[in-house]
């Protein structure tokens, strides 16, 4: 068990919850059609345990989803939170499905979240995606409203572009809310936040990145082989050559892991999101992966590792 590190600074600034450096993501807990929840690979004690192991180690911030596992991903951590008689820092998010209309559909939901989570308040709401037919204004400003009633702490978008993001924070300025995050895929295999300046722009802004998949759904973990690819549509969805470059890419993580103590690949690829200002959350199904992923936490890869790492993920085919 790693050492702890400080809780989320949730107190500190009543009404403006500072976000914790690390979280741990829920999005497997519930869900059959990616993570295969319910199909005998991990089960709810599993999932306890994950929970456990992380309050434990003073990580308390779980980001979770209204669409996870339909909301079973709510109601296991509402349980589990509830059962631990601790305090946390909980994010969900908000589906803007196009059969969505009203300013109300929004507030809604985060009653029907509130409830699932077994809370009075949630840390930061989050817009799960830009909406693809209409604006989002309706909802920007049901979100500030949300946190007039006292229902939301914080507010945040995910997947949102440099664009969608800019206008975002000036559309919740004028309504006397800060945007506190964006949450987008990044990792050592998914640099589009970089490249597209969107990391650099929320720096500007103020608004902190979230980075979601950052062990790319596992395959920045050294597990999955052209031989041992991961199962489901994870697998499915990939060229066995993009597997076999990983197994030389994950070589080289644990390589520079060794010059921390034997840090392990996964270890490494969530220290090297943390080297970019943004915040990992990886997702876990039971102890040994959050205990694992902790390892990622108080001692940092130098600025010559991350460079070498960035070059040689820029080469990866
Ligand atoms: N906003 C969005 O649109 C969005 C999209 C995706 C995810 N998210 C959020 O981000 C979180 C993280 O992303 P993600 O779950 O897609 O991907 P991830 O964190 O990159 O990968 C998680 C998966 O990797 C494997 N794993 C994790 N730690 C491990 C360890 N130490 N050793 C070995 N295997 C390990 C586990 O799967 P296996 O054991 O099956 O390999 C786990 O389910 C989600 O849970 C969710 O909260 C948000």
């Amino acid at each position: 068990m790693p050492a702890p590190i400080e809780p989320a600074s949730i107190e500190l600034v009543p009404g403006a919850p500072l976000i914790p450096p690390f979280g741990i993501g829920a999005w497997q807990w519930g869900d059959r059609i990616v993570w295969g929840y319910g199909q005998g690979g991990y089960t709810d004690e599993d999932l306890r345990a994950a929970f456990d192991a992380a309050l434990e180690a003073g990580v308390n911030f779980f980001d979770t989803a209204e669409v996870y596992g339909s909301g079973r991903s709510e109601i296991l951590l509402g349980q589990f939170l509830k059962d631990s008689g601790q305090r946390a820092f909980i994010a969900s998010k908000f589906t803007p499905l196009p059969t969505r209309f009203r300013k109300q559909a929004l507030l809604n939901a985060l009653q029907a979240s509130l409830e699932r989570l077994q809370l009075g308040c949630i840390d930061l709401y989050q817009i799960h995606f830009p909406p693809v037919l209409f604006g989002d204004d309706r909802w920007l400003e049901a979100l500030a409203e949300a946190v007039q009633r006292g229902w939301v702490r914080g507010v945040g978008v995910s997947n949102y572009s440099e664009t969608q993001t800019r206008r975002a924070h000036a559309r919740l300025a004028a309504l006397g809310v800060p945007l506190r995050a964006n949450q987008v895929e990044y990792s050592l295999l998914e640099r589009a936040a970089e490249r597209d300046g969107l990391l650099k722009l929320c720096e500007e802004l103020g608004v902190r990145t979230i980075a979601y998949s950052p062990l790319a759904q596992g395959l920045l973990t050294g597990k999955y082989t052209p031989e041992n690819p991961p199962p489901g549509v994870r697998g499915r969805r990939l060229p066995a050559a993009r597997l076999a470059a990983l197994v030389a890419f994950n070589a080289l993580l644990r390589d520079v892991g060794d010059g921390y103590g034997g840090k392990s690949a996964a270890q490494v690829a969530l220290n090297w999101v943390i080297s970019k200002e943004a915040i990992p959350i990886p997702g876990v199904k039971n102890q040994a992966q959050t205990i694992s992923n902790l390892g990622a936490l108080g001692w940092r890869l130098s600025p010559a590792d991350v460079q070498r790492l960035d070059q040689a993920a820029r080469e990866l085919p």
